[in-house]
């Protein structure tokens, strides 16, 4: 089950936008963050919740959707993500947050999965233009932004051969194709 759990977390980027999420579902999805790993138990890492349109639009603009694909500017209208999980250093508790937010968003990641839900990481934002549209305050670094919302999109895995392009990609019918290493390459001794 965990396995399938994984391999269906995909980063998806178009969604039911008329789905909505709400303030508790992101709550749930939280707290499978708070319970994670962190570097010296200092769990550094607050968030932020975002469930309303009114809110939702004042994010999206700051964001950069899948930069492989050069002819898609994003999600359009309708097929925007629901919700947001903004996740944040606090430099008051540490200066560094190391890995802390990898293993938070995977957890948020995998429990949104379970739910039918899905997301994308997005770490390409305009960190400026958030902070001041959102009035998150300098305490605050902001790491990336969790997009969600239930998946409009179908996401398949290819095999990506050694010295293959790592670069994901959309067919005619708009499956979004994301080539992985094997075992066999990863593994080196
Ligand atoms: C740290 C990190 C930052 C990312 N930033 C973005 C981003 O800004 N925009 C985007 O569309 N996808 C972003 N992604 C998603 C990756 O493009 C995606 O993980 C990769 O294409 C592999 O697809 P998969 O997640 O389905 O395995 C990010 C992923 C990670 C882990």
């Amino acid at each position: 089950m965990l396995k399938e759990l994984v391999r269906t977390c995909r980063s998806y980027r178009r969604f039911y936008e008329d789905h909505a999420l709400d303030e508790a579902t992101l709550r749930e999805l939280v707290d499978l963050a708070r319970l994670a790993a962190s570097g010296h138990n200092a769990q550094p890492l607050k968030y932020l919740l975002s469930w309303e349109p009114e809110k939702n639009s004042l994010i999206f603009p700051h964001l950069t959707w899948a930069a492989y694909l050069k002819d898609w500017p994003g999600p359009s209208e309708g097929e925007r993500p629901s919700a947001y999980i903004i996740v944040l250093g606090d430099t008051e508790i540490r200066k560094s947050f190391t890995f802390d937010q990898g293993i938070a968003a995977q957890n948020i990641l995998l429990g949104a999965r379970e739910k039918g839900l899905g997301g994308c990481i997005l770490a390409a934002i305009n960190r400026d233009g958030l902070r001041e549209d959102l009035g998150i305050a300098d305490r605050y670094e902001i790491l990336f932004v969790l997009a969600l919302g239930k998946p409009k999109e179908k996401v398949v895995l290819e095999i990506l051969e050694p010295g293959g392009d790592v670069r994901y990609w959309r067919d005619a019918e708009g499956v979004h194709h994301v080539p992985k290493r094997t075992l066999e390459e990863i593994i080196v001794g």
